[in-house]
Protein backbone atom coordinates (compact mmCIF):
# COMPACT_ATOMS: atom_id res chain seq x y z
CA UNK A 1 0.00 0.00 0.00
CA UNK A 2 1.72 3.31 -1.20
CA UNK A 3 0.65 6.11 1.68
CA UNK A 4 0.54 9.68 -0.10
CA UNK A 5 1.07 12.71 2.01
CA UNK A 6 0.27 15.12 -0.32
CA UNK A 7 -1.86 15.98 -3.71
CA UNK A 8 1.24 16.15 -5.78
CA UNK A 9 2.31 12.86 -4.82
CA UNK A 10 -1.05 11.56 -4.97
CA UNK A 11 -1.38 12.81 -8.73
CA UNK A 12 1.74 11.61 -10.03
CA UNK A 13 1.19 7.95 -7.90
CA UNK A 14 -2.47 8.00 -9.91
CA UNK A 15 -1.02 9.03 -12.91
CA UNK A 16 -1.59 5.65 -15.00
CA UNK A 17 -4.17 5.01 -12.91
CA UNK A 18 -7.43 4.42 -15.40
CA UNK A 19 -10.13 2.72 -12.60
CA UNK A 20 -9.99 4.31 -9.51
CA UNK A 21 -12.39 3.48 -6.42
CA UNK A 22 -12.38 6.06 -3.77
CA UNK A 23 -13.34 5.33 0.04
CA UNK A 24 -13.10 8.75 2.47
CA UNK A 25 -13.09 8.36 5.90
CA UNK A 26 -11.81 10.31 8.94
CA UNK A 27 -10.03 7.06 10.39
CA UNK A 28 -10.97 5.02 13.37
CA UNK A 29 -11.70 2.34 10.82
CA UNK A 30 -14.48 -0.22 12.00
CA UNK A 31 -16.44 -3.09 9.97
CA UNK A 32 -18.80 -0.23 7.95
CA UNK A 33 -15.65 1.04 6.54
CA UNK A 34 -13.99 -2.19 6.05
CA UNK A 35 -17.68 -3.38 4.09
CA UNK A 36 -17.30 -0.39 1.62
CA UNK A 37 -13.62 -1.26 0.83
CA UNK A 38 -14.62 -5.34 0.19
CA UNK A 39 -17.55 -3.77 -1.83
CA UNK A 40 -15.00 -1.64 -3.74
CA UNK A 41 -12.78 -4.59 -4.62
CA UNK A 42 -15.85 -5.69 -6.22
CA UNK A 43 -15.81 -2.95 -9.12
CA UNK A 44 -12.94 -4.28 -10.15
CA UNK A 45 -10.69 -0.73 -9.95
CA UNK A 46 -7.79 0.21 -7.73
CA UNK A 47 -8.58 1.46 -4.69
CA UNK A 48 -7.75 4.66 -2.61
CA UNK A 49 -8.64 5.13 0.78
CA UNK A 50 -8.48 8.32 2.87
CA UNK A 51 -7.99 9.22 6.49
CA UNK A 52 -8.64 12.91 7.13
CA UNK A 53 -10.49 14.17 10.13
CA UNK A 54 -12.23 17.33 8.67
CA UNK A 55 -12.18 20.10 11.28
CA UNK A 56 -14.93 22.04 9.12
CA UNK A 57 -17.65 19.70 9.52
CA UNK A 58 -17.39 19.57 13.36
CA UNK A 59 -20.07 21.84 15.22
CA UNK A 60 -18.16 21.51 18.46
CA UNK A 61 -14.11 22.17 19.03
CA UNK A 62 -14.16 19.20 22.20
CA UNK A 63 -16.24 16.90 19.48
CA UNK A 64 -12.98 17.83 16.98
CA UNK A 65 -10.82 16.88 19.76
CA UNK A 66 -12.31 13.83 21.22
CA UNK A 67 -12.78 11.91 18.02
CA UNK A 68 -11.81 8.52 18.28
CA UNK A 69 -8.03 8.41 15.92
CA UNK A 70 -5.69 5.26 15.76
CA UNK A 71 -3.92 6.04 13.33
CA UNK A 72 -1.50 2.59 13.26
CA UNK A 73 -4.33 0.05 13.64
CA UNK A 74 -6.01 1.91 10.81
CA UNK A 75 -3.23 1.06 8.45
CA UNK A 76 -2.72 -2.33 9.23
CA UNK A 77 -6.63 -3.40 8.37
CA UNK A 78 -5.86 -1.29 5.19
CA UNK A 79 -2.90 -3.33 4.39
CA UNK A 80 -4.55 -6.83 5.11
CA UNK A 81 -7.24 -6.09 2.74
CA UNK A 82 -4.65 -4.92 0.43
CA UNK A 83 -5.96 -1.38 -0.49
CA UNK A 84 -3.78 0.02 -3.03
CA UNK A 85 -3.51 3.82 -1.76
CA UNK A 86 -3.97 5.45 1.49
CA UNK A 87 -4.14 9.71 0.94
CA UNK A 88 -3.29 11.26 5.08
CA UNK A 89 -3.78 15.00 3.99
CA UNK A 90 -2.58 17.80 5.82
CA UNK A 91 -5.25 20.20 6.51
CA UNK A 92 -2.91 22.59 4.12
CA UNK A 93 -3.05 20.20 1.12
CA UNK A 94 -7.17 20.35 1.23
CA UNK A 95 -8.11 23.79 2.11
CA UNK A 96 -5.13 25.63 0.31
CA UNK A 97 -6.90 25.93 -2.97
CA UNK A 98 -9.81 27.11 -4.67
CA UNK A 99 -11.97 24.29 -5.89
CA UNK A 100 -13.93 24.67 -9.76
CA UNK A 101 -17.14 23.76 -8.09
CA UNK A 102 -18.95 25.73 -6.01
CA UNK A 103 -20.61 23.44 -3.34
CA UNK A 104 -24.68 22.50 -3.55
CA UNK A 105 -26.37 22.03 -0.81
CA UNK A 106 -29.99 20.80 -0.97
CA UNK A 107 -32.87 21.97 1.78
CA UNK A 108 -32.64 18.38 2.94
CA UNK A 109 -29.25 19.76 4.71
CA UNK A 110 -31.99 21.91 7.19
CA UNK A 111 -33.54 18.67 7.92
CA UNK A 112 -32.83 15.71 10.61
CA UNK A 113 -29.16 15.83 11.88
CA UNK A 114 -29.14 19.66 9.88
CA UNK A 115 -31.44 21.07 12.75
CA UNK A 116 -29.25 20.18 15.53
CA UNK A 117 -25.36 20.05 13.66
CA UNK A 118 -24.84 23.28 12.95
CA UNK A 119 -22.82 23.78 9.60
CA UNK A 120 -21.62 19.93 9.63
CA UNK A 121 -23.13 19.04 5.82
CA UNK A 122 -21.44 22.50 4.49
CA UNK A 123 -18.35 20.88 6.06
CA UNK A 124 -19.16 17.58 4.41
CA UNK A 125 -19.69 18.36 0.89
CA UNK A 126 -16.90 20.99 1.33
CA UNK A 127 -14.13 18.28 1.79
CA UNK A 128 -15.80 16.08 -0.41
CA UNK A 129 -16.03 18.60 -3.48
CA UNK A 130 -12.95 19.13 -2.99
CA UNK A 131 -11.37 15.03 -2.39
CA UNK A 132 -13.68 15.02 -5.66
CA UNK A 133 -11.20 17.39 -7.58
CA UNK A 134 -8.22 16.29 -6.22
CA UNK A 135 -9.08 12.51 -6.70
CA UNK A 136 -11.04 12.49 -9.61
CA UNK A 137 -12.25 8.46 -8.40
CA UNK A 138 -14.91 6.93 -11.25
CA UNK A 139 -16.34 5.56 -7.53
CA UNK A 140 -17.11 6.96 -4.39
CA UNK A 141 -18.80 4.60 -2.00
CA UNK A 142 -20.65 5.86 0.94
CA UNK A 143 -22.87 3.42 3.41
CA UNK A 144 -26.72 4.01 4.07
CA UNK A 145 -25.94 4.53 7.72
CA UNK A 146 -25.20 8.16 6.44
CA UNK A 147 -28.37 8.34 4.93
CA UNK A 148 -28.42 12.37 4.63
CA UNK A 149 -24.87 12.54 3.85
CA UNK A 150 -25.50 10.22 1.20
CA UNK A 151 -28.20 11.31 -0.33
CA UNK A 152 -26.78 15.24 -0.37
CA UNK A 153 -23.20 14.18 -1.49
CA UNK A 154 -25.24 12.14 -4.72
CA UNK A 155 -27.34 15.48 -5.64
CA UNK A 156 -24.32 17.66 -5.27
CA UNK A 157 -22.65 15.05 -7.52
CA UNK A 158 -25.40 15.37 -10.02
CA UNK A 159 -26.09 19.06 -9.93
CA UNK A 160 -22.34 19.99 -10.30
CA UNK A 161 -22.15 16.90 -12.90
CA UNK A 162 -19.28 15.21 -11.73
CA UNK A 163 -18.08 12.54 -13.02
CA UNK A 164 -18.03 10.44 -10.45
CA UNK A 165 -20.87 7.41 -9.36
CA UNK A 166 -22.06 7.19 -5.87
CA UNK A 167 -21.82 3.17 -4.80
CA UNK A 168 -24.98 2.91 -1.61
CA UNK A 169 -23.80 0.41 0.44
CA UNK A 170 -25.51 -1.40 3.58
CA UNK A 171 -25.07 -0.52 7.07
CA UNK A 172 -23.18 -2.70 8.96
CA UNK A 173 -23.94 -3.65 12.66
CA UNK A 174 -22.62 -5.18 15.89
CA UNK A 175 -23.80 -7.94 17.45
CA UNK A 176 -25.92 -6.03 19.26
CA UNK A 177 -27.62 -4.23 16.91
CA UNK A 178 -25.96 -1.22 16.75
CA UNK A 179 -24.49 0.67 13.66
CA UNK A 180 -21.12 0.49 13.46
CA UNK A 181 -19.84 4.24 14.07
CA UNK A 182 -16.15 5.57 14.83
CA UNK A 183 -17.88 7.52 18.04
CA UNK A 184 -19.09 4.13 19.16
CA UNK A 185 -15.42 3.81 20.36
CA UNK A 186 -16.18 6.83 22.85
CA UNK A 187 -18.94 4.78 24.57
CA UNK A 188 -18.87 2.40 27.77
CA UNK A 189 -20.56 -0.45 28.32
CA UNK A 190 -23.96 1.33 29.45
CA UNK A 191 -23.84 3.74 26.66
CA UNK A 192 -23.45 0.41 23.96
CA UNK A 193 -26.26 -0.87 25.85
CA UNK A 194 -28.66 1.97 25.77
CA UNK A 195 -27.94 2.64 22.08
CA UNK A 196 -28.52 -0.96 21.10
CA UNK A 197 -32.45 -0.20 22.28
CA UNK A 198 -32.78 2.48 19.56
O1 LIG B 1 -18.53 9.91 6.79
C1 LIG B 1 -17.42 10.40 7.08
O2 LIG B 1 -16.55 9.76 7.69
C2 LIG B 1 -17.12 11.83 6.71
O3 LIG B 1 -18.25 12.64 6.81
C3 LIG B 1 -16.47 11.98 5.32
C4 LIG B 1 -17.43 11.56 4.23
C5 LIG B 1 -15.20 11.16 5.25
C6 LIG B 1 -16.10 13.44 5.07
O4 LIG B 1 -15.19 13.93 6.01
Amino acid sequence: MKILYNKNDLNEALNDVSVLGFVPTMGGLHNGHLSLIKKAKLYKCKILVSIFVNSKQFSKKDDFKNYPRNLKNDIKKLKKLRVNYLYLPAYKDIYDFKPKNKIFIDNFSKQLCGKFRKGHFKGVLNVVNRFLEIIKPKFIYFGFKDFQQLTLINLHILKRKINTKVIKCKTIRDINGVACSTRNFNLNTKQLKIASKV
